[in-house]
């Protein structure tokens, strides 16, 4: 027999061929921009473990997202820093809030541009715990109101979708029913239906300043070495209304990525978190690899496990390279 039959190099033999049969391709489209929100007028603040990630005021936010817009970026995820915190995290429901008025201001600035808001009480607890606490213990049921209000008070602004990230059983349900309740059936709900409790969130809780008092989080989000408990949460949050489905952290699960896209026919969402981002930036920083590069091969990575969208604090800089 003529050897050899097939020479799988042949497709790789020029860039455009290699271009020609590439299977999966992150687009623009695909990116959701993480941003956090301060009060405050002409704030640009760094986040010393987050290179490149700022907190900005509502008037730098506009500016920012004017820029990102521009390279075609459509979606943003919003995370507010209150100007108060107490044991009910009352701010993550005030009207006046810093997410509620980006909100108000993004939308009518950029009507087309989607807003997400973050729904969950971390931000805006004394004690940083996602829900109500008694006796050291989370209250789930009596959280749940909460969190509906607060997703509540972000569609009155006008947001397009709103995530619950806090792990609460139930929490979909509650709101869903209290936006129907109130007339926005057009707002989506993107869960963050399997969320782990992962070390990877380090650097987005000094961003938020959202760490947990004492404890942890391990009894609301999952045991990062469980993979069925996943599939309960994605099938639990369909059968309460979920419109999209959220994977979170992504590069250290992305088999879990791909399990869920294969069990749910919704969309699915990536959260390619903080210290994914950040331990890119530091090895970069060393001089250790290229970031740019890496960057790329890692988004690709999330949308060839089965992500239809990926949320990541790379979103700006993968526009620009997308836009040379
Ligand atoms: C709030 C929330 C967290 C993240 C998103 N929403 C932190 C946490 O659960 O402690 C993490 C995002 C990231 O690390 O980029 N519950």
């Amino acid at each position: 027999m003529y050897f050899p039959e097939n020479r799988p190099r042949r497709l790789r033999v020029s860039s455009s061929l290699r271009q020609m049969v590439r299977e999966t391709v992150v687009t623009v489209e695909d990116l959701i921009y993480p941003l956090f929100v301060v009060h405050g007028r002409g704030v640009k603040e760094t986040i010393p473990s987050m290179p490149g990630v700022f907190r900005y005021s509502v008037d730098c936010l506009l500016e920012e997202v004017r820029e990102v817009s521009a390279l075609g970026i459509k979606a943003v995820l919003l995370f507010g820093i209150p100007a108060y915190k107490d044991d009910r995290g009352s701010s993550a429901y005030d009207p006046q809030e810093v997410v509620q008025r980006a909100v108000k201001k993004l939308k009518r600035a950029f009507p087309d541009l989607l807003v997400i808001t973050d729904v969950c009480l971390c931000e805006y607890t004394s004690h940083g715990h996602c829900g109500l606490i008694e006796e050291g213990q989370i209250l789930n049921d009596a959280t749940l109101d909460l969190l509906a209000e607060t997703a509540l008070s972000h569609a009155r602004c006008g947001a397009d979708i709103v995530a619950p990230s806090d792990m609460m059983d139930g929490r979909v349900g509650a709101i869903r029913e209290s936006l129907d309740r109130e007339g926005y059936q057009s707002v989506n709900i993107m869960s963050y239906s399997v969320k782990y409790a992962s070390h990877f969130y380090g650097p987005f809780r000094d961003a938020a300043g959202s760490a947990p008092s004492f404890g942890d989080r391990r009894t609301y989000q999952m045991d990062s070495a469980n993979a069925r408990e996943a599939l309960r949460e994605v099938q639990q949050d369909e059968s309460e209304g979920a419109d999209i489905i959220m994977v979170k952290p992504a590069l250290a699960y992305l088999d879990i990525i791909q399990k869920v896209r294969e069990e749910t026919l919704l969309p699915v969402a990536a959260y390619n978190v903080s210290g994914e981002y950040s331990m890119v930036k530091a090895a970069q920083e060393k001089g250790w690899l290229d970031g740019q590069d890496i960057m790329v091969e890692i988004l690709t990575s999330i949308k060839r496990a089965g992500a239809d969208m990926i949320i990541t604090y790379f979103a700006r800089d993968m526009a620009h390279l997308l836009n040379k």
